[in-house]
């Protein structure tokens, strides 16, 4: 096996065990606040929440069957254990939310046009496809959850915000390890036109996410372009060139 399969083998290991430990580790939320949102926070960010929760909630079973593919042909077991434990990881966000929209009386949706479009594109995508859809989302979930935590006086929703915003970043780093792999022996040339075209998707996905979440932005005096500019830069931290091995540090320094 060459040097670099073998890190990238030790990225998918580190990424497998970094997911497998927070699973197990207790939310640290403060549950005991007794604080609930006032009329205008609910109105800001229930519908919000709800959309949110919806969507982490996904299942991912296709995702996992196009991985596991994926694993095989480079050999890399790791690969769909890490990506199984992170799609857990994201659920426990939706069942974070789910607890919380209890607590306050938000009703849960069962689906939504939004959501449905995103799935839906991703029932037409490969494996490569499918995960630039997903990391599109999650680059947006980081100012999102910045401004859902700024939205509110409680202080769980602001706890929940922030757990979830750091869980977030570095699912923005699997992501770029797990597209590094896919998109290693791509032409220079046709990886840059595929970057160019998901940033015009992402620019899209903000003006639709703007009309949809507004509310939750505005009350954390988000502009459309403060949500689009740190869009944007997340993007270009997920498309700066890094080596496997600096990867795999980036995944132990966070144990
Ligand atoms: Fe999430
Ligand atoms: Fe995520």
């Amino acid at each position: 096996m060459s040097a670099q399969a073998e890190e990238v083998l030790r990225a998918s290991k580190a990424w497998s065990s970094y997911f497998a430990a927070k699973r197990t580790a207790a939310d640290g939320l403060p549950w005991e606040c007794d604080y609930t949102l006032s009329n205008a926070e609910h109105r800001a960010v229930a519908g919000s929440i709800q959309q949110f929760q919806l969507g982490e909630g996904a299942e991912g079973r296709r995702l996992l069957e196009r991985g596991k593919k994926w694993a095989r042909s480079v050999n890399n077991p790791h690969f769909v254990t890490a990506l199984a434990l992170f799609i857990k990881e994201e659920q426990r966000h939706s069942r974070i939310l789910l607890q919380f929209m209890t607590r306050e009386g938000i009703a849960a949706l069962r689906n939504h046009w939004l959501d449905g479009i995103f799935r839906r594109i991703r029932v037409l995508a490969g494996l490569e496809l499918e995960l630039r859809v997903l990391v599109t989302a999650e680059v947006i979930a980081v100012p999102y959850y910045r401004a859902l935590g700024g939205a509110t006086k409680s202080l769980l929703l602001r706890e929940i915000s922030s757990v979830i915003l750091a869980d977030e970043a570095a699912h923005l780093r699997f992501q770029k390890s797990m597209l590094a792999q896919i998109t290693a022996r791509r032409a220079p040339g046709l990886r840059c036109l595929i970057t160019q075209l998901h940033r015009v998707f992402l620019v899209g996905t903000c003006c639709v996410v703007w009309t949809g979440h507004h509310s939750v932005f505005r009350s954390a005096r988000y502009s459309f372009g403060r949500l689009l500019e740190e869009s944007l830069s997340e993007m270009s931290a997920l498309e700066a060139p890094s080596t496997e091995s600096a990867v795999s540090r980036a995944v132990v320094e966070d144990f």
